[in-house]
């Protein structure tokens, strides 16, 4: 993973130096190197829902009360990954540039926003009920097929959820052996599957369609449902009282347009960054944390002036920047990729949208958007409001309506792809290991320090020192207990890049200590007063 170790020293960061300057190891406490196994890339989703249960990443929510759908909590470990990861964000895209301010807006905005933005009335999804089990489907997320025989005849209809080819066709073809034992046909030939979204059946065949849930055809036509959660603000509960929690950050950055010009000396072009939660009433909440129906997003809305000719190379740049900002922190490059958003799949006031995705384990997914946007947000809260949102250029004396470059990141489905990507088995030692292979920048526990003993006051007491002195900077782990090789592993299983070992070499001889690192388990022998600046540059990026 040759480009975790890399990041660009114009954004602060500097290229990782290694283990060079410092004496290598070959002690009581070293291994031998690990036998590097081709990361897998075929784990299943319940591999790593299980793996961040275990480990302290993420829990059901509510899970005493058997979890509550499309909701999450995020586990000692959970919690500062994420930290680290919006930290990383921050850093690259706000306070490393001049060009782009924070913002932290209000969650529940004044309801006539949404009605501007156009989410009152077009934020949803098709969906279709099953009326007998009232289970809820998204009608572009399911999939029916006639069942034809070998004579043309059409016997009836199979209806599946999304999944990959072979998982759609095999629940197909369970259905298709019930209809035809139900027909008195069983064992007879049928035609390959033609699978259509249930958005393109019409109502006659609707009335056929069998429910995935009740295997009857229960199923109501589709239907637009808002994806907003609706709340009451004060002490009224009528329609006058109704407000919304936020779906996406990027219209309060939009609402707070003007505010930001006006007190922070910025001129076009230049962004405002937010960070934070977002909620979405998803009919069907999956993959984990992937579709949430409460997540985190960051999002930058990056104000350009108007004209054909302007916008490509400045959401080029931002495509550039985003890919360049997820390799930083470790997403692996061979499980990323491309997708251009054609015609029908842009939105109406969009001029271009471009994903980047990630090959999750249940299959290749948008991670995030970098979308030209136009000046349509503005604009509609420029007519909503009836307050001016635009632009004079002191320069060219013009007045315009500023149009914007939007990268929308979600917190969660990154921190899926980065669990996703460091996950990794190899065998050290003939022994297998099972790790997380995190940047430092992001690792949860920056570091280990482990007394070689722990029955040895004077040993103890100098890795204690040691321990307090560096978790004033970062989140460490003290381990003193078990055989050190058993330590390393814990290290390992947690995402730990860098083990400190005290010795009795440390308070004997030389006052110096072993940095082993997780990935290369190589260990170098480092002066105590060189500790902190040896790490500063391994995971900050600088001394
Ligand atoms: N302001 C633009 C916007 O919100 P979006 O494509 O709907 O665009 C942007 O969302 C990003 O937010 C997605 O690429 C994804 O990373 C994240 N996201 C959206 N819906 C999500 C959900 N239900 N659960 C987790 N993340 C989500």
């Amino acid at each position: 993973m040759l480009l975790c170790f890399f990041t660009r020293s114009s954004f602060g960061f500097v290229a990782r130096s290694g283990t060079k300057g410092w004496r290598s190891l070959a002690s009581a406490t070293t291994e031998t190197a690990p036998t590097v196994k081709e990361l897998p890339v075929n784990y299943s989703m319940e591999e790593i829902v299980s793996l961040c249960k275990r480990r302290g990443i993420i829990f059901p929510s509510s899970e005493i009360y058997n979890g509550y759908a499309g909701f999450y909590d995020y586990g000692p470990l959970g919690c500062e990954l994420k930290k680290n990861v919006k930290d990383a964000w921050w850093r690259f895209f706000v306070t490393s540039r001049e060009d782009v301010v924070g913002l932290d807006s209000s969650i529940i905005h004044n309801p006539a926003t949404w009605k501007s933005s156009g989410h009152v009335d077009g934020f949803s999804d098709p969906m279709v009920d099953c009326k007998e089990t009232k289970l809820r489907f998204r009608a572009d997320q399911l999939f029916f097929s006639p069942v034809i025989n070998e004579q043309n005849e059409i016997l009836g209809y199979a209806c599946v959820q999304e999944n990959t080819d072979e998982q759609m066709v095999k629940d197909a073809k369970k259905q298709v052996k019930d209809l035809l034992k139900t027909l008195d046909k069983a064992g007879e030939a049928i035609q390959a599957f033609s699978f259509k979204e249930v958005n393109e059946a019409t109502e006659e065949e609707m009335k056929q369609i069998p429910s995935p849930a009740s295997g009857k055809p229960t199923l109501t036509m589709p239907r637009a449902f808002n994806l907003m959660f609706q709340t009451q603000v004060g002490a009224l509960s009528d329609e006058s009282s109704t407000a919304y929690l936020r779906p996406e950050t990027a219209q309060g950055i939009f609402l707070n347009f003007k505010n930001v010009l006006t007190t922070s000396r910025q001129k076009i072009p230049f962004g405002i960054a937010q960070i934070g939660k977002a909620f979405r009433n998803e009919i069907t909440p999956r993959n984990f944390i992937f579709r949430s129906r409460e997540f985190e997003q960051m999002e930058v809305e990056y104000f350009i002036p108007p004209g054909d000719d302007v916008w490509p190379e400045f959401h080029q740049k931002w495509m550039d920047d985003s890919r360049e900002f997820l390799l930083s922190i470790g997403l692996r490059e061979d499980l990323m990729g491309w997708d251009v958003h054609k015609g029908d799949k842009l939105a109406h006031y969009a001029q271009a949208c471009t994903d980047i995705t990630f090959k999750f384990p249940f299959g290749e997914q948008e991670l995030m958007g970098i979308a030209a946007r136009g000046n349509y947000d503005l604009t509609q809260h420029t007519e909503g409001s009836g307050k001016s949102l635009d632009y004079f250029d002191e320069q060219t004396k013009e007045k315009y309506i500023p149009h914007c470059i939007e990268p929308s990141l979600g917190v969660d489905r990154l921190m899926l792809a980065l669990i996703c990507s460091a996950y990794a088995e190899d065998e050290v030692g003939g022994e297998k290991r099972s790790l997380l292979k995190f940047d430092p920048k992001v690792a949860p526990i920056k570091v280990a320090v482990l007394p070689l003993v722990k029955n040895k006051e004077a040993l103890v007491s100098v890795a204690r020192e040691l321990f307090d002195k560096l978790r004033v900077r970062w989140n460490c782990q003290w381990d003193a207990t078990g055989a050190i090789g058993r330590r390393y592993r814990r290290a390992d299983e947690v995402g730990t890049p860098f083990c400190i070992t005290v010795d009795f070499d440390t308070i004997e001889k030389d006052n110096s200590v072993t940095i082993r690192d997780r990935d290369t388990t190589e260990q170098v022998r480092i002066p105590m007063d060189e500790v902190v600046s040896y790490l500063s540059k391994q995971i900050d990026g600088y001394a």
